[in-house]
Order: C-alpha cells, then sequence, then structure tokens
C-alpha cells in the first residue's frame, strides 16, 4: 500500500491550544455557548466548567456537544481515581477565560478561594497562565466598590479585564454591566495569544513522523508496538502553532490530528521511509517522534495463517531488519537542515541516546526513559532530556507532551540558521 494523503484544511489559529471557559451565574451565560463554539472552530480545544450559577441559566450538554468535551461542574467528580481533576484541568490549560464572570465569582477569586470546580481550577493554575475574565452583571453590582476593589485586586495580580459595555441591561436598568461582544472577547483571546506565541517557525518546513509502524505477518495480523502518536502530533502541532508548514508523517495513531497539518499515512516501515524520503527534499527541520519497527516479516502470508501451520505447535518467523529512516535522512541533510531524532530508552537513557545522535548523524536527540511513570508510551506527558551534539543535555522535569514539543522547539530553533 502506498502512502496516501489527506487534503490540507485551513490554518487554524488556535490549533494545538487548550483553554478552559469559565461560565458563571449571569443572565449572559448562554453567550458563552457561541464564544465556546468560536474559539472550537478556530482549532482550540475547550474545556468548559460551569458554575451552580450558571446551571441554573444554561445546561450542560449544550456546552459538551459543542466544545466535544466532558463539562467540568463539581471539584468532586474525579474521573480518574489516579488522578485530581482540577490539577490536571489546570496543568493542561494554555489560557483561562471567564465568560460571563459574575460580581460573585470575581469575589471569591479575589479572596482565594476554591469552593468550586471554578475556582479550585484557577487557584491551582502554574504561574505565567493568562486568565481573562469578561465580567457581566447589574450596572450597580457593577459598580459597587466592592467589585470595583474586587476587580482591582484581581488586575493588580495579573487578570485582565474585557471591559463590560453599556446599554440596556436584562434586568431593565441602563449603564455597565453588559458582557461584551462575543467578537470582542473571540478576538481577545486571538490578541493574548498571538502576544504570547512566538512564530519563530514562520516559513520553515517542519516534517514530523509519529505512531508506531505495522509489519504485516499475513492479512489479518501484524507486528507493531505501543506508539499512540501523541508526541509526534503535539509537535506537529507545536510547530503549526509556531508558524511553521507542517507534514506529519503517521504511522497507527490513536492521537487527534488537529487541521492545518498535512497528514501522510504511512503503515510500514518501507513506507515511512518513502514518505520521509520525499517530504525531507524540501524540509528545514526533520523530527522522527515515530516508533519504526526495526524487523519486517521476511515473507508475509498472502491467506491468513492457519493452526496447522504450526510444526509441532511452533510457528516460526523468519525477520529481516528495516532500514532506518532517520539514519538515512541523517545521511542525506544538507547545510540548513537540522534533524531530530527521539531515544526510547528502557536502560542508560543518557549513553544510549548519545550513540544514536552519532551514528544517526542527529544535531539534537529527546530521550525519554520509557519505564518511568509519566513516561512514554500512550500518556498525555512525558520526562524528556534534550541532548545537543556536544554531549550536554537539558533534564525536563515531567510535562504535558505539548509542552515538551515547545521546549524541543525551543531548542531546535536555535539550532537554525
Ligand atoms: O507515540 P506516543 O505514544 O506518544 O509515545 C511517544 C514515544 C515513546 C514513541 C516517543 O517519545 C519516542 O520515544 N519515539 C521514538 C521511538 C523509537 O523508535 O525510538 P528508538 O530509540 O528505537 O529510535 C531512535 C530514533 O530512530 C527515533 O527517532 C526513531 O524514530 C528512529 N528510527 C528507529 C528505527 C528505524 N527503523 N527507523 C528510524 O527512523
Amino acid at each position: 500500500m502506498s502512502a496516501e494523503h489527506q487534503t490540507e484544511t485551513a490554518p487554524q489559529p488556535l490549533a494545538g491550544k487548550s483553554i478552559l471557559l469559565g461560565v458563571a451565574g449571569s443572565i449572559a451565560a448562554y453567550r458563552a455557548a457561541d464564544v465556546c463554539s468560536q474559539l472550537g472552530k478556530l482549532g482550540a480545544r475547550v474545556t468548559v466548567c460551569l458554575t451552580s450559577g450558571a446551571l441554573k441559566f444554561v445546561g450542560e450538554a449544550t456546552f459538551r456537544a459543542l466544545s466535544r468535551n466532558p463539562v467540568l461542574t463539581d471539584v468532586f467528580v474525579e474521573p480518574h481515581q489516579e488522578r485530581i481533576a482540577h490539577i490536571d484541568v489546570a496543568q493542561s490549560a494554555d489560557l483561562v477565560l471567564v465568560s460571563p464572570a459574575s460580581a460573585n465569582v470575581l469575589a471569591r477569586l479575589a479572596s482565594g478561594m476554591a469552593d468550586d470546580m471554578l475556582t479550585a481550577c484557577i487557584l491551582a493554575l502554574p504561574p505565567g497562565i493568562p486568565i481573562l475574565a469578561a465580567p457581566a452583571m447589574n450596572t450597580h453590582m457593577w459598580n459597587n466598590p466592592a467589585t470595583q476593589a474586587n476587580v482591582a485586586l484581581l488586575a493588580s495580580r495579573g487578570v485582565e479585564f474585557i471591559d463590560p459595555g453599556s446599554g440596556l441591561l436584562a434586568c431593565q436598568d441602563v449603564g455597565k454591566g453588559r458582557l461584551a461582544e462575543v467578537e470582542t472577547i473571540v478576538s481577545c483571546v486571538l490578541t493574548r495569544f498571538a502576544q504570547m506565541q512566538t512564530m519563530d517557525l514562520y516559513g520553515k518546513h517542519v516534517v514530523v513522523t509519529a505512531g508506531a509502524t505495522r509489519e504485516p505477518i499475513d492479512p489479518v495480523r501484524f507486528l507493531t508496538n505501543r506508539s499512540s502518536g501523541k508526541m509526534g502530533v503535539a509537535l506537529a502541532a507545536a510547530a503549526c502553532a509556531r508558524g511553521a508548514q507542517v507534514t506529519l508523517i503517521a504511522g497507527a495513531i490513536t492521537a487527534t490530528v488537529p487541521p492545518g497539518i498535512t497528514l501522510v499515512s504511512a503503515e510500514t516501515a518501507r513506507e515511512m521511509e518513502a514518505a520521509c524520503n520525499a517530504a525531507f527534499a524540501s524540509a528545514d527541520i526533520f523530527i522522527g517522534a515515530a516508533a519504526v519497527a526495526d524487523y519486517a516479516v521476511a515473507n508475509p502470508s498472502a491467506v491468513k495463517l492457519k493452526k496447522p501451520d504450526a510444526i509441532n505447535g511452533t510457528l516460526t518467523l523468519e525477520l529481516v531488519q528495516n532500514p532506518d529512516i532517520i539514519a538515512g535522512i541523517g545521511k542525506r541533510k544538507v547545510a540548513g537542515q537540522v534533524v531530530i531524532g527521539f531515544a526510547a530508552e528502557t536502560d542508560n537513557l543518557i549513553p544510549n541516546a548519545i550513540q544514536k545522535i552519532q551514528k544517526k548523524n542527529l544535531d539534537l536527540i529527546a530521550a525519554n526513559d520509557v519505564t518511568a511513570a509519566g513516561a512514554g508510551f500512550d500518556l498525555d506527558t512525558n520526562i524528556i532530556t534534550i541532548i545537543r551534539r556536544d554531549g550536554s543535555s537539558v533534564a525536563l522535569p515531567l510535562m504535558s507532551k505539548h509542552q515538551a514539543a515547545n521546549r524541543i522547539l525551543d531548542e531546535v530553533v536555535t539550532l537554525l540558521p
């Protein structure tokens, strides 16, 4: 089977970004549905958290359907026994938007309370994650010195306010307190990401491999490994968000590929090699995150193997070595092209990874001990050590694959001519 191409879709400026959308109890809560929908269309992964007040105005089902994500409503609901939901949510958010932000939510945030899912998530945010708040309330509530003091205090701590508009309010009062227009709110989010985001890969072609190759034994069976493609897809999404044109050459993956990335599917190592060689001709950066099978079955059976094919209960498969894709790429690279490999190790992490840099002529290697808790195959997190050609290294702590991808790209950028 030859590598097949998927049509490229329009780039989405928020691809790969995770937004926590907090919705508080206000008549304007229904407009958060539009905000949620628009952020999703721009490529963001939106996690919605509804306060108990919001639930009086809007339903969970609306936001679940619009975000295609479970909706958070209760700090004591723990979908994964071994994890703490509000910490997970806080650690995976790139930005928090509270829209509408009620007087009550502002007061609770200002006093550092964590008495529901939204306030607990916000209190648990790592430093540096932007919080945008779009207040909506009655004009007297907005003008009340208590609310204004809370707004001033939160602003002094870095919360960015999207000013409410003035006019006739739902309560028939006229004055300030109306939720900003949906377009204004979405544009503030876009602007905030643009401020954060370096477009340092703009104009570069980045080729990333991801996932597991499959080597057929017969028409229904194959040899493969545990790779889900999450690491490779995170790299592709991060490169795309940094302005690169990205080609993702994927074996079997379960990770979702965000729009804006050209996806090339390849099943076997040989198919992946052909796709990589073709894409590498125009690549500035090649990153091999795929778990490529080192061996293929020498003579896959054209028909399904049956039990009687075994001799004395043993079926012997002859394996032949597959090409080392990245070593071939490393040989062919010319000045200006940067090649980054991964090392999936179970022992001797650093010495083995250093050997791979030399043997495969890489510019950098991302080493991961796939037996360490939180690292390796089919997880959303990884623990990476970035090793340079001169042997110097940076050991990163446990972090999301998306964050690790950005840290690797930060290093890659320093290698570009
Ligand atoms: O996909 P996930 O579930 O998110 O898991 C992520 C991961 C563990 C697969 C990823 O972080 C990772 O370590 N990828 C590399 C896996 C691997 O095959 O490592 P390796 O040490 O065997 O290979 C070293 C390098 O050579 C890799 O860049 C690999 O892509 C490349 N290689 C290996 C064999 C081969 N025949 N051709 C290759 O190009």
